[in-house]
């Protein structure tokens, strides 16, 4: 990304006038094509009222699906909207027909919520949760996973792609080229990867892909979304419990599941938020989403190269392959620096110990600062970081 167009997503971004936003898989802040499509549409609501907005702006609407769609390379008709991606998760997992004592496999490094959901579906129905080792370099041991699939027939496979907790990125394409040859259904949770590096459903080998709006997307908060193959369309997989956008009641005993991705959203949410998420795609798409990651890579990079400088720092990122979430233990750090870097306009964020039980434990640490770095941030901004990380220390022993 050439020093002009860094420029360009910084005059799009309002908020880099207002600190170092260094906490990108938190929120991003959004550039002003998002902001403007919320807007608008609001400001359509108070004129119109909110269902004459929708009925008026729905080739807007319908926009937005298509912007979503091709920034995962997915078919038309096979995205929906969700309010977050934990919601997109778990209407995936009450689409699938579990039985008791049917097996759910997964990663070490998978995302909290889904953990909690797996533990939920043990104590309710008597589903195993299998949990595959990691390699030794970090990230699951694909080929333990797939030894783990061929003997225990999972009923599914789910997979983070990059968790919230450190800069790993797993590799879900052989863990889906797998469950297509066994018919297995595949869930990847691509919150933290969409919008940071590119993505393909059918290379990924994806039945469902849940994901947000907010992080590096940099849309909206309180909007996500999920991609449902079409082949589990047609096999007429549908959540547990569709509401009346997701079906229609045809008579006391029938409900007609929508035909496409739809069935898996309700009625109610909120179409200016949706229309963000639509411009925040877009958006990624037009700036080139291989030029924000090689460069929110680098950004990334010059920050653990600068931790490794820093006394008592050492970092937590462990992979083949590594993105743009830099995770550190740092000697004396709670989550009171968070705090600390903020009155200093530097934003980070704290990843607690419950959010990464399996992670933290294997790496001796009850929580971590993370920093992630977008394209539109600077080297000079890492560097102010880095520079308040170091005089951070002394303060902190007072
Ligand atoms: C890897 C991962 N998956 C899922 C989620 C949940 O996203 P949401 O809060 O939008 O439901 C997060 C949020 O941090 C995440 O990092």
């Amino acid at each position: 990304m050439t020093a002009a167009e860094v420029h360009r997503l910084r005059e799009d971004t309002p908020g880099v006038a207002h600190g170092i936003h260094l906490n990108n898989a938190g929120a991003a802040l959004t550039p002003h094509p998002v902001q403007a499509a919320i807007a608008e549409h609001l400001q359509s609501e108070v004129e119109l009222g909110g269902y004459e907005a929708a009925d008026a702006r729905a080739d807007r609407i319908e926009e937005a699906y298509r912007s979503v769609e091709a920034l995962l390379g997915a078919p038309r008709g096979s995205v929906a909207f969700v309010e977050n991606a934990t919601v997109g998760f778990a209407q995936a997992l009450s689409a699938i027909p579990f039985r008791a004592g049917d097996r759910i496999l997964t990663t070490r490094n998978d995302y909290v919520s889904n953990h909690l959901m797996y533990l939920s579906l043990e104590e309710r129905l008597g589903i195993e949760t299998l949990i595959a080792p990691d390699a030794p370099e970090g990230g699951v041991d694909t080929g333990a996973l797939l030894d783990l699939a061929r003997r225990k027939r999972p009923r599914l496979v789910a997979m983070t792609h990059i968790p919230t907790s450190s800069g790993l990125v797993q590799d879900p394409a052989p863990v889906g080229a797998f469950c297509r040859e066994f018919d297995i259904p595949f869930l990847v949770d691509a919150c933290q990867s969409v919008g940071q590096m590119p993505l393909d459903v059918e290379a990924l080998g994806a039945t469902f892909l849940s994901a947000t709006s907010r992080k590096f997307l940099r849309g909206p908060r309180g909007s996500g979304f999920l991609y449902i193959a079409p082949e589990a369309l047609e096999r007429g997989l549908t959540p547990l419990f569709p509401d009346l956008r997701g079906a229609d009641w045809v008579t006391r005993e029938l409900a007609q599941p929508a035909p496409d991705a739809r069935r898996f959203e309700n009625w109610e949410f909120s179409w200016a938020l949706v229309l963000g998420t639509g411009a925040a795609a877009r958006y990624a798409l037009d700036t080139g989403i291989e030029a924000i990651r090689d460069r929110s890579r680098a950004l990334a990079g010059r920050l653990r190269s600068g931790l490794d400088s820093i006394e008592g720092a050492r970092v937590l990122d462990r992979g083949p392959e590594l993105c743009a979430i830099v995770t550190a233990h740092l000697e004396g750090a709670t989550e009171a620096w968070v705090r600390k870097l903020r009155e200093r306009g530097i934003r980070t964020s704290w990843v607690d110990r419950s959010s990464a039980v399996l992670d933290y434990d294997d790496q001796g640490v009850d929580g971590a600062l993370r920093i992630s770095p977008h394209a539109y941030n600077t080297e000079e901004e890492v560097d102010e970081a880095l520079d308040a990380l170091r005089t951070l220390r002394p303060d902190t022993r007072r």
